[in-house]
């Protein structure tokens, strides 16, 4: 309830300056949900704070903004606490209000913003030299979740998938090609390298064994970056197996609107990136290297430490092509908010190079750059997720074993239930239930932490998981089908009534889904999505026990329908927002 409080706080610095003129000038009042619900919904310490301003004691400023606000058309009469808190206790009539108001809205009375703002979100950027692994779940699934709730939010959202498809591997990798798969350049089209993850392998134990490969790897390597098209050739080849692999997860992941921009894409860009430096008068020549020393950061022994843009051979860095991307992002495609979603251990790569675009002038003020980090996803063991034979798992691999674990539980349920279920029917179920299991315990998780990955808690129909939630969903809409009833068909006039406290409850957790919206885009933290669903499935639990909806008398049936159609909109978008989409049978 974004707007209330805003009109609470307008209401309240009104009262302020009727009550004490200008000696209250410039004060904000500041608003906060009630720290325990007895006392209301929302309280102010505005009395407290502005006591040795105005040279009065709390109570005595609290009475006198007591006297002056007026707050009929929204609360009870507001009550003073201890040593001179304002409690807030909103009217039942203004919930139902606003509850009425949005009865038939999908996005929950949630208005587009007025100024949508130019939102780059960099996701899932895996090595392409590589195959796509399980390290590359978090950042797909954290970064299309947060593109989702700012397009939901109304901003113009870019996903850029920054692949690393650049550098030393590709000479490597090329060499190898030249060497075992020759027709691959020929006759690209008929060969098919699937699995990366063991090529590079090969590739690099070859590499490891043997200096004359390194040096003709090496040779690729400039010819390569100079152009030579016959190496140009088997390095597309090459990105065009991986690409073709890491579709495959990204269908699976339902991630769409990708845009590869990858690191090649900024190879022209990086002589004109030192240039600008050197014209900024930051960038040093050390030891023939060129660099910028960064502030606030020290090398091991305590000086000062360099972010090495041009290597003494000429070559360029990692983080040079991170300059020049962030870069162009702002010059160029004009973002005013750019979202790294990447692994927290980068967090020693990107936070210099954010440093140096802005002390190069590149970035204005207000354009908001935010690396979004997240933990390790480990194994019972507490280490990083791996085979059993200790090798990196693929992530195609662990999403099909998701679903075949979701198509088992599924199985041994119709068994049990006695029922029969067509062939599609249970590969969409357990589609739907493992990859959003997957999705949901990882967003549900705050990213910051790492998080030991557990298929059994995944699928647990219990518990904050996504076959909770989508089960929650599948009994709301039991409740039409047993009633015939059409929830998208209830009378235009008829209204919700808030008789009871488990339909306050409901109601006002419906009507918080713009305060979850708000605090994701401002905190990035997708699990606040999920503890809002939690939450209002709780809610609804707690109302559907305690209410009759069915049986209950007109015109208090309608209103509980209406709550119920409701909260099954809300949580089958708040799934919508972390990318599950929901089941109508379970
Ligand atoms: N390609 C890198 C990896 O897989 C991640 C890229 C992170 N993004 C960036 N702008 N450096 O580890």
């Amino acid at each position: 309830m974004l707007d209330l409080v805003d009109t609470l706080k307008l209401r309240f610095e009104e009262a302020l300056k009727s009550a004490y003129g200008n000696g209250s000038d410039s004060y904000e009042v500041a608003i906060s949900p009630a720290s325990n619900p007895q006392f209301g919904d929302y309280q102010t310490n505005l009395a407290l704070t502005l006591s040795k301003q105005l040279k009065q004691p709390p109570r005595a400023i609290a009475e006198a903004v007591i006297g002056k606000v007026d707050l009929k058309d929204i609360c009870e009469k507001p009550e003073i606490a201890g040593p001179g808190f304002i409690n807030l206790k909103v009217a039942t009539s203004y919930w139902e209000e606003k509850i009425n108001a949005i009865k038939s809205d999908p996005r929950l009375g949630i208005a587009k913003a007025k100024h949508p703002r130019k939102v780059i979100v960099e996701l899932s950027s895996p090595n392409m030299a590589k195959e796509m692994h399980v390290g590359h779940v978090r950042t797909t699934i954290i970064g299309d979740c947060l593109a989702r709730v700012y397009e939901f939010a109304g901003h113009d959202v870019t996903r850029l998938n920054h692949v690393g498809d650049w550098g030393t591997q590709f000479g490597m990798l090329v060499a190898y090609l030249r060497e075992v798969c020759p027709d691959a350049l020929t006759k690209p089209d008929a060969i098919s390298l699937g699995d990366l993850v063991s090529f590079y392998r090969q590739a690099k134990k070859r590499f490891d064994a043997d200096a004359e490969f390194q040096n003709i790897s090496r040779q690729e390597v400039v010819k390569l970056q100079g152009g030579d098209p016959d190496t140009l050739r088997a390095w597309k080849y090459l990105l065009e197996q991986s690409r073709h692999e890491a579709q495959i997860v990204y269908d699976l992941l339902d991630v769409h609107n990708l845009i590869e921009r990858g690191e090649s894409f900024y190879n022209e860009q990086l002589p004109e990136v030192v240039r600008d430096l050197q014209k900024a008068g930051l960038c040093v020549e050390d030891q023939g290297a060129k660099c910028v020393f960064l502030e606030g950061y020290k090398n091991e022994q305590g000086g000062p430490l360099p972010l090495i843009i041009q290597k003494s051979d000429g070559g360029y860095n990692y983080a040079t092509s991170d300059l020049a991307a962030l870069r162009y992002r702002v010059t160029v495609e004009r973002a005013e908010e750019i979202l790294y979603v990447v692994a927290a251990d980068q967090a020693d790569h990107l936070g210099p190079v954010y440093q140096v675009a802005r002390r190069a002038g590149w970035v204005p003020d207000n354009v908001r750059i935010e690396h979004v980090q997240f933990g390790v996803v480990q194994g019972e063991d507490g280490k990083k997720l791996k085979t059993r034979a200790g090798e990196t798992i693929r992530l195609k691999d662990l999403l099909q074993e998701g679903m075949d674990r979701a198509r088992a539980e599924l199985e041994s349920r119709l068994a049990q239930e006695g029922r029969t279920e067509s062939e599609e029917y249970k590969q969409q179920m357990a589609r739907a239930i493992g990859i959003g299991a997957v999705k949901y315990f990882d967003l549900s998780l705050n990213r910051i932490t790492n998080y030991v990955f557990n298929f059994d808690k995944m699928l647990s129909l219990s518990g904050n998981t996504a076959p909770y939630m989508m089960y929650a969903y599948v009994r709301i809409r039991g409740i039409e089908r047993k009633g015939e009833i059409d929830f998208s068909k209830l009378p235009a006039s008829a209204k919700v009534i808030l008789g009871e406290p488990v339909e306050l409850d409901l109601a006002k957790q419906l009507l918080a889904f713009d305060e979850m919206i708000e605090t994701v885009t401002r905190d990035l933290l997708p699990n606040r999505i999920c503890e809002y669903l939690f939450e209002l499935s709780q809610k609804f639990n707690q109302f559907y026990e305690k209410a009759q909806v069915l049986s209950a008398p007109e015109p208090v049936r309608t209103s509980r329908l209406i709550l119920c159609h409701l909260t099954a909109e809300a949580i089958k978008t708040g799934l919508s927002l972390l990318g599950i989409s929901v089941l109508e049978k379970m």
